[in-house]
């Protein structure tokens, strides 16, 4: 069994950025439109959205997006994404490789040294060929790859995996990629989840240690662990079976098929599930929430992460033990929790405990126990 590291983390955060008062006077323009036709047609009028609400419930201020001009157009409310040719490199690919060359840097290695790519995402922008085997090829990275997906979660899964690869042999050096493009597939006409996410691409190398091998500065991992129970409160129905639902298979409803939640449920139960899956993972190892130096939580609701972490500890615990990075980036599904780790880990000394851990759709948690070395 090899010892198991993070040697590596590259994050890329999307240049454009819309702020709450950009998006909900968009919306707000859209639902006057709306709502003329509503009137006419005498369907039920749509509530208008309010970014003091979207401040006070999530704790969002901006989010950063690949497009910004096509969610902001309310004749529109979508981002943008030029269709490309077959051979051009795909969207996601790209985003995912942008983050990859980061954290190949960082950890001193060149793509050769790469033998398994797993690209994990709460969407793909296509079932096949992989992400995971565009990007093998892109950056030229050896050996193999795939995709695979597991909500909020994904990222944390996907090193669930990796680490037991490496641990066990079958693999030498994972390159784990998450490139969350979230606003492809977010219903900016629903003001329940409008404002809720950003985009953002994360990717990790996952690299045994070598005997007396020393690598200041970076994570081993102690374990890992994956957590799932079936919900319905976050869900999304667009696929393949799309179309036969449908009365007229070429005129698909798309809206009522894009990502939809219950956010009130969703805080409730998972806030219970987060503090218990944390609490016992902690303690199969010895430890209480005290002798972590850090949590990197994931990034959906600085009210939910407080109360996780008010329940874990049994009082309330700063902004230091915590960090957030949702108020500016909003949430960016699985590549929150890698970007608070990337962004808030510099300080910490040689044998500092750390806890990773994402949650979200499934219900899915997944954790990571991290030493600094
Ligand atoms: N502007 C103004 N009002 C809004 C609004 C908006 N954009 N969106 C919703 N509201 C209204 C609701 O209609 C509701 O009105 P009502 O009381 O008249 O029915 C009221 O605000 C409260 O809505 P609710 O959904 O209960 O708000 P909330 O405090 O639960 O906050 C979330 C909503 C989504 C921010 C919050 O529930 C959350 O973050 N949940 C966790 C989500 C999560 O972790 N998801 C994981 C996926 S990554």
């Amino acid at each position: 069994m090899h010892r198991v590291i993070i040697s590596g983390i590259g994050v890329e955060i999307p240049e454009a950025s819309i702020t709450n008062e950009e998006l909900v006077a968009s919306f707000n323009s859209w639902v006057d439109m709306e709502n003329i036709r509503r009137e006419v047609s005498g369907e039920p009028l749509v509530q208008k959205s309010d970014s003091a609400f979207i401040v006070h419930a999530s704790g969002v201020q901006t989010r950063h997006v690949i497009e910004r001009e096509g969610i902001l157009d309310p004749t529109r409310m979508a981002p943008r994404f030029p269709a490309r040719p077959d051979e051009a490199l795909s969207l996601e690919a790209e985003f995912g490789i942008a983050s990859a060359g980061k954290a190949l840097d960082h950890a001193g290695l060149k793509p050769g040294d790469i033998d398994l790519v797993i690209c994990s995402a709460s969407h793909h922008q296509r079932p096949y060929p992989a992400i995971a085997i565009e990007m093998q090829q892109a950056l030229g990275t050896k050996g193999a790859g795939f995709d695979m997906g597991l909500g909020c979660s994904s990222a944390a899964a996907a090193l669930h995996i990796a680490v037991n690869l490496v641990r066990a042999g079958a693999h030498k050096r994972v390159l784990v990629t998450t490139p969350e493009i979230i606003t492809g597939h977010l219903n900016f006409r629903d003001r329940q989840t409008h404002f809720i996410f950003g985009d953002a691409s994360v990717s990790m190398i996952v690299e045994g240690l070598a005997q007396g091998e020393k690598r200041p500065g970076r994570f081993e991992v102690l374990d890992t662990r994956a957590w799932t129970q079936m919900s319905n409160s976050i869900r999304t129905n667009l696929g393949y079976y799309t179309r036969a639902t449908q009365d007229d298979p070429y005129m698909i409803d798309l809206e009522g098929n894009l990502i939809k939640q219950i956010g009130n449920k969703v805080f409730k139960e998972v806030t219970v599930a987060g503090h218990k899956f944390i609490v016992e993972f902690l303690a199969e190892h010895g430890l209480t929430p005290q002798a972590i130096r850090r949590f990197w939580l994931h990034q959906a609701n600085a009210r939910m992460n407080a109360m996780i972490l008010k329940l874990s500890f049994g009082h309330d615990v700063d902004h230091d033990r915590a960090p957030m990075v949702l108020e500016r980036l909003g949430n960016t599904a699985a590549a929150g929790a890698i970007i608070a780790l990337s962004e808030n880990h510099a300080d910490m000394k040689a044998g500092d405990y750390g806890l990773l851990c994402a949650f979200g759709a499934g219900y899915s948690i997944g954790g990571a126990l991290l030493r600094m070395l």
